[in-house]
């Protein structure tokens, strides 16, 4: 997958694994990973999936509606492409926090769903409930932030709360921070993020 790979300056501190949103590139979380853990590695992914030109981590079929056949297909794509990066730049594969927002936050949720080892924590910023009725992994004591809007048009409030509710169900110490804005990535949320971070890790 077409990523960058940034060497951190702290060799035992998390990996920072960064999926962008639709219509975004492995370019665009850079700022946020550096906000989060300056001394951190980070290996900022790109999705495989372009659509009408957008970069993506997975096909949907409207707005808010998932190809979960291409999801899971996706979701495994990426796993093992952490596996292989992991290896290729000589980091810890379990060492690694997941910063999403958006279609990549969902990617993220998605691995989470999928593996009881994908991450040793997650930043979702904005996430949906990448799909129902099927049985998570144990998360067990996994740390995740998730960032929600109020007025998010994308992602109703119910979909953050059932997100939270399966995610704390898995075992995770999973917390729901709200803004009061839409589907947008303020400042403060970021900021409330990195907070987060520094008392998990
Ligand atoms: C998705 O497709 O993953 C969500 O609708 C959010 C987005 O548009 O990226």
């Amino acid at each position: 997958m077409k990523h960058i790979f940034k060497q951190g300056s702290d060799a035992s501190a998390p990996t920072l694994v960064l999926f962008h949103g639709t219509g975004g590139t492995e370019e665009d979380l850079l700022p946020i990973g550096e906000m989060i853990s300056p001394t951190s590695s980070v290996l900022s992914v790109r999705g495989n999936v372009l659509e009408n030109g957008m970069p993506r981590f997975f096909r949907r079929l409207a707005e808010g509606v998932f190809d979960l056949e291409d999801l899971i297909l996706r979701t495994h794509e990426v796993y093992d492409f952490l596996d292989e990066a992991a290896e290729k730049y000589g980091v810890d594969r379990h060492n690694m926090v997941a910063v999403g927002y958006s279609n990549g936050a969902n990617i993220a949720a998605s691995l989470l769903f999928h593996y009881e080892d994908a991450f040793k924590g997650a930043i979702l910023h904005h996430p949906m409930v990448p799909l129902r009725d099927k049985e998570l992994p144990n998360l067990s004591g996994i740390p995740i932030f998730i960032g929600a809007g109020r007025n998010d048009q994308m992602c109703s409030a119910q979909e953050s709360e059932d997100l939270h509710a399966l995610l704390t169900e898995a075992g995770t110490v999973t917390e729901l921070h709200w803004e009061n804005n839409g589907h947008q990535l303020t400042r403060t949320e970021i900021l409330a993020a990195a907070a987060w971070y520094g008392e998990h890790f």
